[in-house]
């Protein structure tokens, strides 16, 4: 529409100030018209009295004047007549002109001086007139009197009025017809030709075949139409090849890799692209601080972790929030963008949300309410009415956005995490056909624990809305199960382990996230030496062992247990100050909830008292990072540490400890790792703590640090293994296997 307008405005305004410039010279013509016709007439009327006024000025006869006077009482258009005498006072007067008199009109002296008739434009009472003075002379030429004819205008105003009124409607009706015939026409020669090509494309794009919008364009549009139909068939064809190719392939290789994951994606989902949903996003636009440029930053999220390497792999498009104060800048008309930004793999897809919005469902809902229900740590949860309101409406707008790209026929759609508990359901209201999986990235509480949610029902139902729903754990499997089986009727099925509910059937199964599994590769090594060698000049760290912890600020991670055990630790034994240094990175998290803001004071003090503890001038046992780090930077801190302690209260799984031990290709390294995350589970060979007890905590680090490099090599070795194995892409393909193993058709 607004090209549309671009295109009628100049013709408009063209039309319209030609069309005006025409009324005004018409309006002209016509006042000169009327005014001379006036003036004919005022003369005429004047002459035709001349004969009687003479008589009347030679007998002197007041009687007559006064007679002839009144006689324009009744004539149309007229006002009034004056009689003078040869001295210019008035001598008879029509009697509703009574005030004429007072009018100071010099000019009638010169009309008696030079006996040439004279016609004014006069102003009387509020009203203008037209009077027109005729001398009367006697034979002999010498001036008896004047006559004067007192003229009505306003009917040339009134006809002047008529005549704009009727340029101004014929103006009207002449741009409504330009302005309706203009968009008939674009209509009939653009949009609608560009409407079909683009159903066309949307439908080929949902896979669905082109017979039920053919191209039939002809000229410049339809060479276009032809051209973009041979793109996509050579797309579907070469799709097709990929998808056989690919079914081929996966039936050779054995260990888990990016392009395995791509074949099985390419042989099971075919020409169906992806869809993911969560609430972080995998690339950030925002303004930094420091020097007001707009920066792309990776968001720390272990969702981002795990889901960024699979979309790279397979295509597709992410959906999600953007939170970025300078994310609107960089997405095109449908808020999308191409992401990795330098080497586009897959497409994001922003959904906006307001301040309220943002408030209820992310911190409030999600944050206040249901991760502190999910993780054992003893913070409260907040449940209020509002945010769950927000958390409804929130919900419903990513349902929205979703439903805008599935494809015609059973899309994929992956939901992740707490922030979309209703998500699956309200897409299958409106796609029953739509094949769901939900990933859970933290802990599912016991049933006790999670009876407390005053709106326990109505998310449970939500997810059941689901095909699938993964946890990193069996035991996150068998809560959630004992839940479902307590707070909803339904039919939960241990062996097959699904629910059924309403006849619908959902399957809950445990596939541990991991990383990609070979995160620093050779050809960065020189370069990751490099920044390794800066960060140590930079810290004092030469020829000191290096302890590490990467977090994102958040009291599940157990950063407060973890200083307090390093204070322990070098209580107990002092012989180590000086020659240790822990490193805490830690990304400034959830920050407008108070407890995130009071946790961040509470460690902020906690390190500064720790520090002025056992601190000298040229050493202090913690330095800590406090500000978001890409994973490129985090890469030589991890390349580095001769320890790595995750120390989590409780943790769905925690990529930390995976990414420290992909990371070290060496096998060089030691990691303590909270026996409350999920990765406890598969890295057995970590010395795993429980962080609540500091004094076995503080005596864990001791261990960690006197264990022989031999013992230090196995246990690294042990744990690469693992990872390498179970690594994000076999985590992938598990859930994709078991997703397309649903397919109804
Ligand atoms: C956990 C959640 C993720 C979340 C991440 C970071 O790992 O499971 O869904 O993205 O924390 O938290 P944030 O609130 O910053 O996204």
């Amino acid at each position: 529409m607004r090209r549309v307008l671009l295109f009628i405005l100049p013709i408009l305004i063209i039309v319209s100030v030609a069309f005006t410039l025409f009324g005004f010279f018409q309006a002209r013509l016509e006042e000169e018209k009327l005014t001379d016709d006036l003036k004919r007439k005022a003369r005429t009327v004047a002459e035709s009295m001349e004969l009687s006024v003479k008589h009347v000025l030679l007998t002197n006869d007041l009687k007559n004047a006064n007679y002839l006077a009144e006689k324009f009482e009744t004539r149309e258009r007229l006002q009034g007549c004056a009689i003078y005498d040869k001295d210019g006072n008035i001598i008879a007067l029509t009697k509703r002109f009574a005030d004429w008199k007072e009018k100071d009109r010099p000019y009638i002296k010169d009309i008696i001086a030079n006996k040439i008739p004279r016609g004014e434009l006069e102003k009387f009472k509020d009203y203008q007139v037209y009077s027109y003075i005729l001398p009367v002379v006697d034979d002999e030429g010498q001036l008896l009197g004047m006559v004067e004819v007192i003229h009505d205008t306003s009917y040339v105003f009134a006809r002047l009025t008529e005549l704009w009124r009727r340029i101004s409607s014929t103006l009207i009706i002449l741009v409504i017809v330009i302005f309706v015939l203009s968009i008939l026409l674009h209509r009939q020669i653009f949009a609608l030709p560009i409407q079909r090509l683009t159903d066309w494309f949307k439908f080929f794009q949902r896979g669905e075949t082109d017979e039920a919008h053919p191209i039939r364009e002809k000229g410049d549009l339809g060479k276009l139409a032809s051209e973009v139909e041979q793109a996509a068939l050579s797309l579907r064809v070469a799709r097709r090849t990929i998808s056989d190719e690919a079914s081929a392939r996966l039936e050779k290789e054995e260990i888990w890799t990016e392009s395995k994951l791509k074949d099985l994606i390419r042989a099971k989902l075919g020409e169906k692209a992806l869809i993911v949903v969560s609430n972080r996003e995998p690339y950030m636009h925002v303004v930094d601080e420091a020097t007001g440029l707009e920066k792309c930053i990776r968001p720390a999220s272990g969702v981002v972790t795990a889901i960024h390497p699979v979309l790279c792999a397979c295509g597709g498009t992410w959906i999600a929030h953007g939170a970025g104060n300078a994310d609107k800048k960089f997405v095109n008309s449908k808020d999308k963008l191409g992401v990795p930004p330098k080497d586009i793999r897959y497409i994001l897809k922003r959904v906006w949300l307001n301040k309220e919005e943002e408030d209820g469902y992310y911190y409030g809902f999600s944050n206040e309410g249901l991760w502190p229900l999910c993780h054992n740590t003893h913070t409260r949860p907040i449940f209020r009415e509002l945010d769950w309101q927000a958390y409804k409406k929130v919900n419903q707008k990513f349902a929205d956005s979703v439903l805008e790209e599935l494809p015609a026929k059973h899309p994929f759609v992956f939901i992740q995490d707490y922030h979309f508990t209703l998500l699956g359901k309200m897409i299958k209201e409106k796609r029953p056909d739509a094949i769901i999986a939900l990933f859970w990235h933290i802990p599912w509480p016991t049933p006790e624990a999670f009876s407390i949610c005053p709106y326990r029902k109505e998310i449970l139902e939500g997810i059941l809305g689901c095909d699938l729903i993964g946890f990193h754990v069996q035991n996150h499997c068998n809560n959630f199960l004992d839940t479902v089986n307590r707070l909803l009727e339904s039919r939960v099925d241990i062996e097959k382990f699904s629910i059924v509910r309403s006849e619908k059937e959902t399957f809950v199964r445990a596939f541990p996230i991991s990383v990609n599994g070979h995160l620093s590769k050779d050809v960065k090594e020189s370069s990751v030496k490099q920044e390794i060698d800066k960060i140590k000049k930079e810290f004092d760290l030469e020829g000191k062992t290096i302890g590490l912890g990467v977090d994102r600020i958040d009291y599940t991670k157990g950063i407060v247990e973890r200083v307090l055990a390093i204070d322990r630790f070098l209580e107990k034994y002092p012989q180590y100050k000086k020659k240790f240094v822990f490193l805490q990175l830690a990304a400034p998290s959830r920050v407008h909830i108070k407890r995130y803001h009071d946790l961040m004071a509470e460690i902020d003090e906690l390190i500064e008292k720790t520090n002025w503890k056992h601190s000298d001038s040229s050493w202090k046992p913690i330095i800590y990072l406090k500000r978001h780090f890409s994973l490129d930077e985090i890469e030589p801190f991890y390349k580095m540490a001769d320890l790595c302690i995750v120390s989590s209260l409780h943790d769905g799984m925690n990529l930390v400890a995976k990414e420290y031990v992909a990371t070290k290709s060496d096998s060089s390294g030691v990691l303590i790792l909270s026996q409350f995350t999920g990765a406890a589970r598969e890295l057995t060979e970590a010395i795993q703590v429980n962080p609540y007890s500091i004094e076995e905590f503080a005596d864990s680090i001791k261990l960690a640090l006197q264990m022989p490099p031999d013992e230090k090599t196995r246990r690294m070795e042990k744990m690469r293994k693992v990872i390498s194995e179970n690594n994000v892409y076999r985590w992938a393909g598990n859930i994709i296997t078991e997703l397309t193993a649903l397919r109804k058709v």
